[in-house]
């Protein structure tokens, strides 16, 4: 099949280059020059694993194409796929400009049995309105479906090459078994090819991230409790996990949920409650909560030093809004680093990919060490923010030689507490006792 992905993003990227992959013709669009360009020149702008092999492969087999120009990669495609940026408006709305604009500079070059599908995550009845818009600026009934993308970053090829199931809004059987076709390689293990209407597609991708963003408020909570009685997360976890109703999923504790997903899609999804008479108490407390989560590490790190805080030096692991990506929007790492910037502190970071993101922000007012134990050097205290595999087990003994004060403050709970103690740490974590190593000797 012709394909066109407009938005060339994690969303879109992953997308146009899994469906080339299997055998599709695609180009993907971008207004993004600068992005287009350095695909062009075989130069992936986003880290994800996987991806850039999987670019290299396509264009050089000539499925993959990218340009800025829409109605060169629309013209003759038989399915359109919109993968914009629908980022939160100041009223926590989801912005579907980028989605309109497209629909606009679509609806000349449309070929007239093409099928327009949106992949980004929009608002409930968003389908209908493409849908009315198509129909007035073609002056024809146009072909829309729904089709939202459950990726996760960081396991973005294999989510989309090996999906647990692919979601389709359509109102005719047509479009249904053109989306059937194009994902049936990625079906093989009998997992479900699920079709409704867009409303109830447009929804379920809403509701999967509120309900996951709701399980990581409730642990966080929960953690947040623990503290208070000297009880342990983690037994608490084990307690509840071991339950078949109950599992493991999304229920870690840690320093709130970031990126450009979960936050913004709890917002939105209250938002579209709008004069619908129902309240969205319970999103609004999931959102609430998140973002008190989010200062959790600074609170510790603020209590401990209490008024000597300022010129202290704190190292900071982790700036990724999680793992295995190189994305910062709405990291929790950036709230820890803007307190401690006001807070007079000097900042050493570590990441595996997402300096170069927080550089372009911050520039020289934090210092970057692409080794993270060089970050430690000097350290008055270090913060852990993403649960990088290669934190997970440091060399301690070095780490206490290194620091100028051996006290982590870890807000993925990475270590054993014994581990801590036995290595001489002042350790703070989530939802765990804290442990004073003089304290423990006694
Ligand atoms: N990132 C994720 O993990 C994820 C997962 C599932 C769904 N989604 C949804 O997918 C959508 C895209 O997310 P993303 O993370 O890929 O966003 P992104 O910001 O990484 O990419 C969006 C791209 O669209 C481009 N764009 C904007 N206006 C355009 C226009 N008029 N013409 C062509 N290109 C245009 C931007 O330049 C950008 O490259 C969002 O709705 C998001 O909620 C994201």
């Amino acid at each position: 099949m012709k394909i066109a992905v407009v938005g060339t993003g994690y969303v879109g990227l992953v997308t146009g280059t899994c469906f080339a992959d299997s055998g599709n013709d695609v180009t993907c669009v971008d207004i993004n020059q600068e992005k287009v360009n350095a695909l062009l020149n075989g130069v992936i702008p986003i880290y994800e694993p996987g991806l850039s092999d999987l670019v290299r492969r396509n264009t050089a087999a000539g499925r993959l194409h990218f340009t800025t120009n829409l109605a060169e990669a629309a013209e003759d495609a038989d399915v359109v796929y919109l993968a914009v940026g629908t980022p939160p408006a100041a009223d926590g709305s989801a912005d579907l400009s980028a989605l309109w604009a497209v629909c606009e500079a679509l609806a000349p070059v449309l070929r007239e049995d093409a099928v327009v599908v949106t992949k980004s995550t929009v608002p409930v009845g968003t389908n209908v309105k493409l849908y009315e818009r198509l129909n007035s600026l073609t002056g024809r009934e146009c072909r829309v479906a729904s089709n939202p993308e459950f990726l996760k970053e960081g396991a973005a090829i294999d989510d989309f090459t090996k999906p647990d199931r692919v979601v389709v809004g359509v109102r005719t059987e047509a479009e249904a078994n053109i989306l059937r076709k194009l994902y049936e390689p990625f079906l093989r293990t009998d997992k479900p090819f699920l079709v409704m209407s867009p409303e109830s597609a447009e929804l379920t991708k809403y509701v999967a991230n509120a309900l996951l963003a709701t399980k990581i408020s409730f642990i966080n909570q929960m953690a947040n409790v623990c503290e208070k009685f000297d009880a342990d997360i983690n037994d608490v976890r084990r307690g509840i996990g071991h339950d078949s109703r109950i599992g493991f999923a999304f229920l870690h504790p840690g320093v709130g949920y970031g990126g450009s997903c979960f936050p913004k899609d709890v917002r939105a999804l209250a938002s579209t409650f709008g004069d619908t008479g129902i309240a969205p108490k319970l999103l609004e407390a999931v959102d609430w909560v998140n973002e008190q989560q989010k200062l959790v590490l600074q609170n510790k790190i603020e209590n401990y030093f209490g008024d000597q805080i300022a010129g202290k030096t704190i190292a900071i692991w982790g700036l990724a809004f999680k793992p295995k990506t190189d994305d910062i929007r709405e990291a929790p790492a950036l709230v820890l680093i803007d307190r401690l910037l006001e807070l007079g502190c000097e900042i050493k970071v570590n990441d595996p990919e997402a300096m170069n993101n927080v550089k372009a922000i911050y520039g020289d007012k934090l210092q970057y060490f692409v080794d993270h134990m060089e970050a430690v050097k000097g350290a008055d205290a270090l913060a852990i923010v993403t649960e990088w595999t290669e934190y997970r087990s440091p060399d301690f003994e070095q780490m206490k030689l290194l620091m100028n004060n051996p006290t982590v403050f870890d807000g993925r709970n990475l270590y054993k507490i014994s581990a801590m103690v036995d290595n001489g740490f002042e350790y703070h974590s989530i939802g765990r006792p804290v442990v004073h190593p003089a304290l423990e000797l006694q």
